[in-house]
């Protein structure tokens, strides 16, 4: 990776931060589809056929952050972020359809109000990955119909919170959510189909258009945009003349639509994926890494960001990166992870792009959907067996440097240290 030789100072007002979402980090989230195929007969044969015990793959208490965000939110102190990023659950706000439940909107005022009292700017998710059983039971996002309800749920949400929000990013990667619950069939509600999948992700984006158009004018001072996923697909060899037709495939077209109807442009990006012709079926498959990979397989790879963030150029929108991060348990390349992003993004804002904002995926070790608790993207390790103990990883404290000064220094470089 490379060193920076000079400071890396960046924009004044950079929002610096981290990223989290409910399912993940608050625990007993029961009324959510996620929750009730964490519990299903389905779901538990198919773990006991891989030898995994069905209750190491329940959600439970995840990081107990419904109770615990005050403690959570005064580490974003402690780490010297100025901007957060939550989901609010569409389950918990309207359990059944049509109940909005005032308890539950109020738990959400007053988490709000505890950022806001920190003088924290909020990014507020209104859709990440689960669903109200009942929304699922109607047929979720396979049928156009329902994105009515979605707005309906949205336009409250903003009715009873908006004044503590300042960005709102819609749905969280609708083309992350039609791909693993639709064509690699695993997430709830496991259902392989690829023409489905094209039909979940429209009408994920026509939900997000509907909700743009009909809250942006009675809301006109909050921000809203999307947490897109982008990563580099990156084919090689003869395969390289398709990278652009890939590119529009897996995230271009989705993200044109989505740039359409928002202020902003939000970012998740992980990874690359190296991608060839193989002597054996299905003869086009994933190439091994060149660099590092992460916990979960991930290759480390910033360049991919910067030249995806050169490509938004285009939108002329303010950029925010909603998502970045790594699973790595024993912290030893979160670092050089974290500086080697904010390089690239550094290098695209001095190519023009505007990016305003950072927000690492993620503050806690948190429930990583189908994998559960084994892999952990905390700058903030939580020690399930010991009452949730938060302890901040040696990353995080030279992340939040870069986070007061505004700027990546050699010193940031040098100074990390491991158990
Ligand atoms: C999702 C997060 C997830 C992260 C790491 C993102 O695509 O928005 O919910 O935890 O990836 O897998």
């Amino acid at each position: 990776m490379p060193k920076p030789t000079n400071e890396l100072e960046f924009p004044v007002g950079f929002l610096w931060g981290s990223a989290t979402a409910a399912h993940q980090v608050e625990g007993n989230n029961y009324n959510s589809d996620w929750w009730q195929w964490e519990h299903s007969d389905r779901r538990a044969e198919q773990l006991r056929k891989q030898n995994k015990k069905p209750e190491d793959y329940y959600s439970a208490e995840a990081c107990d952050s419904y109770n615990r965000y005050e403690e959570d939110f005064d580490l974003l102190v402690e780490l010297n972020q100025n901007a957060h990023r939550i989901s609010v659950e569409w389950a918990r706000i309207e359990p059944e359809q049509g109940r909005f439940d005032a308890n539950e909107i109020g738990h959400y005022r007053k988490v709000l109000q505890a950022l806001k009292r920190r003088g924290i700017k909020t990014f507020v998710t209104l859709h990440h990955f689960t669903n109200p059983v009942w929304f699922a039971e109607l047929g979720g996002w396979e049928k156009n119909d329902n994105t009515s309800v979605f707005v309906k749920y949205a336009s409250r949400v903003l009715a009873e919170l908006g004044q503590w929000i300042d960005f709102v990013c819609i749905i969280n990667e609708p083309n992350v959510y039609a791909g693993q619950s639709y064509v690699g069939g695993l997430w709830v509600p496991q259902r392989r189909n690829i023409f489905l999948a094209k039909t979940v992700e429209l009408n994920m984006l026509d939900a997000h258009k509907r909700t743009y158009l009909s809250l942006k004018r009675l809301f006109p001072n909050i921000q809203f945009g999307s947490a897109h996923h982008v990563y580099k697909l990156d084919l090689q060899g003869v395969l390289k003349i398709f990278n652009g037709l890939a590119d529009q495939f897996w995230y271009k077209r989705a993200l044109d639509t989505q740039a359409k109807y928002s202020d902003f442009i939000g970012i998740n990006y992980y990874t690359r994926q190296r991608m060839g012709l193989t002597s054996k079926r299905p003869y086009i498959s994933k190439l091994p890494a060149i660099f590092k990979e992460t916990d979960f397989g991930w290759e480390i790879y910033p360049e991919g960001l910067y030249q995806l963030l050169l490509q938004f150029k285009k939108y002329s929108k303010p950029v925010y990166i909603t998502e970045n991060g790594l699973a790595d348990s024993r912290d030893v390349m979160r670092k050089d992870f974290i500086i080697g992003h904010l390089e690239a993004i550094h290098r695209a804002i001095q190519e023009g792009v505007d990016v305003r904002g950072y927000l690492h995926w993620s503050l806690l070790d948190n429930f990583e959907w189908a994998e559960a608790y084994t892999k952990e993207f905390g700058l903030v390790h939580i020690d399930r067996r010991n009452n949730f103990k938060r302890e901040v990883r040696p990353s995080a404290r030279i992340y939040a440097e870069i986070c007061k000064t505004n700027k990546i220094t050699a010193a940031s470089e040098e100074r990390v240290t491991h158990k």
